[in-house]
């Protein structure tokens, strides 16, 4: 049984639904790019609708200031959601006050309604007491569906947990099930892959997961500040000379817990990051002045491969190189269908989490494959780091009751 109460828990016929979930989708020009996270919770909204809830749709885009910003405005996003569901998806222009409450009052059991974003009123990231009240206002219910926004204490993703009846909607009871599952008695050898550009933004999550894991694979800008601490040069690559210290402490750390750190041995390097400029590869004792680090070598990719051969968990957060632009990509892509492949004959369970994350492994065409891909990026690290997500500990506080 879940440790929390989900929607198996609660009844819906006629009741008004408020259902938080992750719309921070990536929108250009009105048009969503990736719909992820649209495809993850529309089972959820579906089994409330069918179960005769009105369901309230909440969600915050972007990072707006506390007021209206049309940029970061939902309306398109109502669109996308009612191609997806094959069902009329109504939109109120505000989501709480007059506006918000005439749409709900409208709406007949098994109905849809998007509000505009919450981000839109200070109250939200506040957490304030009077917006809460406001939101549950429109609502008898309240269903959070949204692990990866679980990691922020606002308003709609913590605060009504407290005041309305609340249960775990389906998307984010699989991703705690899951994730829990098998990453609270993972199969041995565990490996870690953590990139990205910063050490300082995963000093915490480094720590943590050496007690945790038997291989920590460091890659990305963040691998250079490591390369830089033991005293090879990195030329113009970027990293954080401050961290060196902290690099230091990391490995001499993970020796003692018996973690093998894992660091680029040969990488990819040009004279800057731009499409079309002459990229070579060279051993890291060799990076020179004018050179800028931008992916992991075949010899890095091949000790990798390596060690994956007798991993049995894989979590993986964050690109090796500068994905985005070929040929930076390839250090990442490689790596990835060597986990693709050994995900598929079942010697890996392969977890990966973040937006750069998904977006290389869909790059590779291997996303598929990974044994589960998390929706989350700030709130799957947080996890990861054993912290406390408020939006789940509310839920496993909050009133069951309905
Ligand atoms: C995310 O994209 O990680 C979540 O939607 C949270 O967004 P935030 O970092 O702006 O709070």
């Amino acid at each position: 049984m879940a440790p929390f109460p989900t929607i198996d828990d609660a009844r819906f016929a006629g009741k008004r639904v408020l259902v938080r979930v992750d719309l921070n989708v990536p929108m250009e020009s009105g048009k969503v790019l990736d719909s992820t996270r649209i495809e993850r919770i529309l089972p959820n909204l579906r089994e409330i609708a069918g179960k005769g809830g009105k369901v309230i749709i909440l969600s915050h885009l972007g990072r707006p200031k506390g007021a209206p910003d049309p940029q970061y405005s939902l309306r398109p996003v109502a669109k996308a959601l009612e191609i997806r569901l094959g069902k009329p998806v109504a939109f109120a222009a505000d989501c709480v006050g007059e506006v918000a409450k005439k749409a709900v009052a409208a709406m007949r059991d098994g109905d849809y309604l998007l509000l505009e974003n919450t981000r839109f009123h200070a109250g939200e990231e506040k957490n304030d007491r009077q917006f809460i009240a406001a939101l549950a206002e429109l609502g008898d219910v309240y269903v959070n569906d949204a692990f990866s926004t679980a990691h922020r204490a606002h308003a709609s993703t913590e605060g009504l947990a407290h005041i309305l009846p609340s249960f775990a909607g389906r998307s984010m009871q699989i991703e705690l099930e899951i994730l829990t599952n098998l990453l609270s008695n993972p199969a041995h050898p565990v490996m870690a892959i953590v990139g990205g550009a910063k050490v300082s933004t995963k000093l915490e999550l480094l720590g943590n997961l050496m007690r945790r894991v038997d291989i920590l694979v460091i890659g990305g800008g963040m691998a250079n500040t490591f390369l830089a601490a033991q005293g090879k040069a990195i030329g113009k690559s970027i990293c954080e000379m401050e961290f060196a210290d902290v690099a230091r402490q990391i490995v001499a750390e993970a020796a003692g817990a018996k973690c093998e750190v894992v660091l680029p041995v040969d990488v990819v390097v040009a004279p800057e990051l731009a499409a079309d400029v002459p990229a070579h590869v060279v051993d890291v004792d060799h990076v020179r002045g004018n050179d800028m680090i931008l992916d992991i070598g075949p010899k890095s990719v091949a000790k990798i491969e390596a060690l994956l051969e007798r991993t049995h968990t894989l979590v993986w957060n964050g690109p090796f190189g500068a994905f985005e632009i070929p040929p930076f990509d390839a250090g990442t892509i490689d790596v990835a269908m060597v986990a693709a492949r050994l995900s598929n004959s079942g010697e890996l369970e392969s977890i990966a989490g973040g937006g750069d994350t998904i977006a290389a492994l869909n790059k590779a065409g291997v996303a598929r494959d990974f044994t589960y891909i998390s929706t989350a990026g700030g709130a799957f690290l947080e996890w990861l780091e054993g912290k406390r997500l408020p939006g789940v500990a509310a839920l496993r506080n909050g009133a069951r009751q309905l």
